[in-house]
């Protein structure tokens, strides 16, 4: 087996936390070298794991001619150096965000045509146990055609790192909105013709926003709903789905779905003139309701580094598209704009 020799450019939360030891502990991949303003994380990492330690990308790139480079720093590096990691023949695996910007999103994605090189984004919640079971209950057909989608993500933080920020790109409309907005797209699978959004700094530290609304309606019709919300004393619900013939709802770690089958139905008259039939609300038919509840047990997990594995190594497609990751890019600054904010002089 091919080992890929892998470059982590960032040794903060998620780089240290999750890509340096899935890299390790993944046997398609080797550690070569890392990269980290601080030195004394690049010296904890050669250290543990006896990889070379760079202060520098460009350096690091030059000496080690890494097969693959793992952006893990600060979004507002993210373009910069994608593009310099494709200038030095490698491919990247880059966290979300994918930049700070769309049009920084726009010359990493036009720099991976130019160099002819490969970039897929880490989403996370793609390969979350509650989101890949309602991929599989979706694909069952059993609440029918989906009208509206809402997704919810909430807690109460005081925000007061670099993300509170908007000289750093911070804002949870970036930092969550990449995750959640990536989900409910992929789950829609369509791309989003309006939105709308409202954003607010309410708990937070710092001057971007930690309380995010937006809506968006997909070319297939279907409305979606998402919220971010870090200033929630009391927290929301985290999923709904709303399909012609039933619902879906995440909670206590499980999908309770709510549905029933159509061809199960008795005929119901439609009524002629303006007065309701006997006086009656509702046309009294009892809907053949069925309930079930299906727990992540039924989940098998998948490591993020085996799907990298299979596209960086062995050709196979993405598992997270590029052109995908545009669209969340391109939703998001739609919802920056909606918002009445201009953020970056670059939109
Ligand atoms: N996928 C996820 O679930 C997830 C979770 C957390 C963070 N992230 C993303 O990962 C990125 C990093 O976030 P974090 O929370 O790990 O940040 P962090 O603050 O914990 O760590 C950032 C690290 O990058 C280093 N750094 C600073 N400037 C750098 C530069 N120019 N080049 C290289 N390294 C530099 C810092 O010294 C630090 O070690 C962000 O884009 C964030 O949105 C993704």
């Amino acid at each position: 087996m091919k080992k890929l020799r892998a470059l982590v450019v960032g040794l903060g939360r998620i780089g240290w936390d999750f890509h340096i030891p899935s890299i390790v502990n993944n046997k398609g991949f080797e550690l070569v070298a890392v990269v980290d303003p601080l030195k004394e994380r690049t010296d904890e990492a050669e250290q543990k794991f006896g990889c070379r330690p760079f202060l520098n990308l460009e350096e690091a790139l030059e000496k080690e001619k890494p097969d693959l480079t793992v952006i893990a720093s600060p979004t507002k590096f993210h373009a910069e150096q994608t593009i310099t990691a494709f200038r030095h023949g490698s491919d990247v695996f880059c966290d979300k965000p994918m930049a700070v910007f769309y049009q920084e999103a726009q010359d990493m994605a036009d720099a991976m045509k130019k160099y002819g090189r490969k970039f897929m984004m880490y989403q996370p919640r793609r390969i979350s146990a509650d989101f890949m079971l309602l991929k599989q209950i979706l694909a069952e057909d059993l609440i029918g055609p989906v009208f509206m989608i809402k997704r919810a993500t909430s807690n109460y933080e005081r925000r007061n790192d670099w993300q509170a920020f908007l000289k750093n790109g911070g804002g949870m409309l970036n930092n969550y909105g990449a995750h959640y907005v990536d989900q409910v797209l992929n789950i829609a699978g369509s791309k989003a013709v309006k939105m709308d959004c409202q954003l607010r700094v309410a708990a937070s530290l710092g001057d971007a926003e930690d309380v995010v609304k937006v809506i968006i309606e997909t070319e297939n019709g279907i409305l979606i709903d998402v919220d971010i919300n870090q200033a929630a004393a009391i927290t929301l619900p985290e999923w709904y789905i709303f399909g012609k013939y039933g619902a879906m709802k995440w909670e206590n770690g499980a999908w309770r779905v709510r549905y029933y089958n159509p061809a199960e139905l008795k005929d119901v008259k439609t009524q002629d003139g303006l007065a309701a039939s006997s006086r009656a609300y509702g046309n009294g038919e009892a809907i053949p309701w069925k309930e079930k509840a299906v727990s992540t047990a039924e989940t098998v997990p998948v490591d993020y580094y085996d799907k990298c594995y299979e596209y960086y190594a062995l050709g196979d497609l993405p598992f997270v598209d590029v052109n995908e990751s545009m669209e969340v890019m391109r939703v998001l600054k739609i919802c920056r704009e909606k918002a009445g904010i201009k953020l970056y002089p670059q939109e």
